[in-house]
Formats: structure tokens, C-alpha cells, sequence
């Protein structure tokens, strides 16, 4: 994705509006709530920020230590144009950016799939070394290859998840997951609809490889209101569910109080 202005120019302009990253943002500001209470002053670093779409939302409800880091200069850019101190940082060298600081709270959104499985474990390690004793990690991530589409190619993304791949690798790093769900069950049917026909349009050759288009768009207004009521409603009534194109994980530090418990129905 680093190096595609143009997607990073559609995220800045989209984020606050379309029904998916509304639902995600709000998903990351439960996931704080739950954990900090009426607490707005923790230290919360939004790794692979982007064009800083969720800071802004956090600031605009009143937290106040917000840090981001993201390897384009595009982003940083933008995150800059929003009022935002974020340093150009490449994830693959975490351990080298501010070496002494720590956070309550790290974000991490969309963004290990840019990580092969041989990057992605030094990655949660640098992660987990950043995170004070009680922290936690929010991330969330794309899942199952199903879902794979235009949106992968148009965004360089190297790879899906389910929830088993991350709990081989983050108890190693001494993180645990509190909680994880994948998103949107409801609207699974839809897309993954529309991602199998793209995907046969790609493998027939009907639609070009280096035609395809990001999911960043704004549909009709009426279509984002009703997409973002209905994971609205999903995200208030089945808070778990087994089957989704994203998995939301929080994952706790070792030094967390916190009971592990797995929730995802498999
Ligand atoms: C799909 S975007 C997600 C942005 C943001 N987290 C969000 O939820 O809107 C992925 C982000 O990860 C950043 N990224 C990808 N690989 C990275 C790396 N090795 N180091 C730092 N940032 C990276 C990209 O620049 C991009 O901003």
C-alpha cells in the first residue's frame, strides 16, 4: 500500500463517513471503554495510524494522549494536515522508534497483513514489549482467503487471518486474547458474494489485475446508513460471532489481571 497516494488520499477523505470504518472506529472506542472507563488520558499509540482517521475520531471523544506512527509519507502527511504529530516509522523497526516508551493502549488496525508469517512475530513482539504491564492491543484484521478480492490487489495486501494463526503466535510474546469476534456476520453473505464474482472475473482475465479498485468508496448515502445500522445492531446483539471478512481482536498483556478467555465460536 506504501507508495499508492491515491488510496491514502480516499482514506482521508472517506474515514469519518463510510459505514465500515464508522463501525470501526466506535468498535476500538467500546474496546477503551471497557478497559479505561471515563479514564481519557492514558497513553494510546495508533500503530500503522494511516491518514489518522481514528485519532481524530478518539480526540473528538476527549482523549488526550494520542500518539500515531506509520511507515508512509503519505499518511503522515495527512495525519499532519488533521493536526496530529505522527513520525514516518517502519513497523519492521519498532524497537528503534522512542526505545523507553510505553502505552496503556496500541492500536493496530489493518495492518499485519502487509506482514509475511515469518515478519508478523517480531512485529507482535515489539508490540508486546511497548505495552505497560496492564495494556492492551486492539486490532483489528483481515480475515478468512474467501474474502479475498479486488480490494487485496488494489491495497497490496499479502494475507487473510483467522483467529487460530494469532493464537499460536501471541501467548509467545506474552499476550493473550481477552476477546475476538469476526465482523460484519451479517453482511458476510453480501460480500463474500461480491468478492467470489470479482474473483472470477479476475481468474477469467474479464477484469484486469491492474484495474482493481479499493473497497474505499462512499456508496449512496442511504446504502452507507443502512450498511453501518446493520453492523450497528450486530455489534450491539451478537457481540461474537464465528464468521466475518474482519476479525476485531483485544488482547491483553501478560501482567494483565484480566481472565483469558477465547470467545470466537469455532
Ligand atoms: C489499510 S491501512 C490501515 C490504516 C489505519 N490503521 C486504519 O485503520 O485506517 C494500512 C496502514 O499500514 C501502514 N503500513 C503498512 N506497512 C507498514 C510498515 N511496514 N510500517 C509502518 N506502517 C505500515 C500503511 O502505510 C497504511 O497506513
Amino acid at each position: 500500500m506504501i507508495g499508492r497516494s491515491e488510496e491514502y488520499d480516499k482514506m482521508f477523505r472517506l474515514e469519518g463517513q463510510l459505514w465500515w470504518y464508522r463501525s470501526l472506529h466506535e468498535r476500538v472506542a467500546t474496546a477503551l471503554q471497557h478497559r479505561f472507563g471515563r479514564r481519557r488520558d492514558m497513553a494510546i499509540l495508533d500503530a500503522g495510524c494511516g491518514t489518522g482517521g481514528l485519532l481524530n475520531f478518539l480526540r473528538q471523544r476527549g482523549y488526550t494522549n494520542l500518539r500515531g506512527i506509520d511507515g508512509s509519507a503519505d499518511a503522515a502527511a495527512f495525519c499532519h494536515e488533521r493536526g496530529f504529530f505522527v513520525t514516518i516509522v517502519n513497523l519492521t523497526t519498532l524497537t528503534d522508534f522512542e526505545p523507553t516508551a510505553q502505552y496503556d493502549a496500541i492500536i493496530c488496525n489493518d495492518v499485519f497483513c502487509y506482514f509475511t508469517e515469518t515478519d508478523l512475530p517480531p512485529l507482535l513482539t515489539s508490540l508486546a514489549h511497548r505495552l505497560k504491564p496492564d495494556g492492551i492491543l486492539v486490532s483489528n484484521n483481515n480475515a478468512f482467503n474467501i474474502f479475498r478480492g479486488e480490494h487485496d490487489l488494489a491495497v497490496g495486501i499479502v494475507r487473510r487471518f483467522v483467529l487460530a494463526d494469532f493464537e499460536q503466535v501471541l501467548p509467545k510474546n506474552g499476550l493473550h486474547i481477552q476477546s475476538a469476534t469476526y465482523w460484519s456476520f451479517i453482511l458476510s453473505p453480501l460480500i463474500l458474494i461480491m468478492r467470489q464474482w470479482q474473483q472470477l472475473q479476475l481468474n477469467f482475465g474479464w477484469r484486469r489485475r491492474e484495474e482493481a479498485q479499493s473497497d474505499v468508496y462512499l456508496p449512496k448515502s442511504w446504502l452507507n446508513e443502512t450498511l453501518y445500522q446493520l453492523v450497528k445492531i450486530e455489534q450491539r446483539f451478537l457481540r461474537r460471532t464465528p464468521f466475518g471478512s474482519s476479525l476485531f481482536m483485544i488482547i491483553d498483556s501478560l501482567g494483565s489481571a484480566g481472565e483469558i478467555h477465547t470467545v470466537v465460536n469455532k
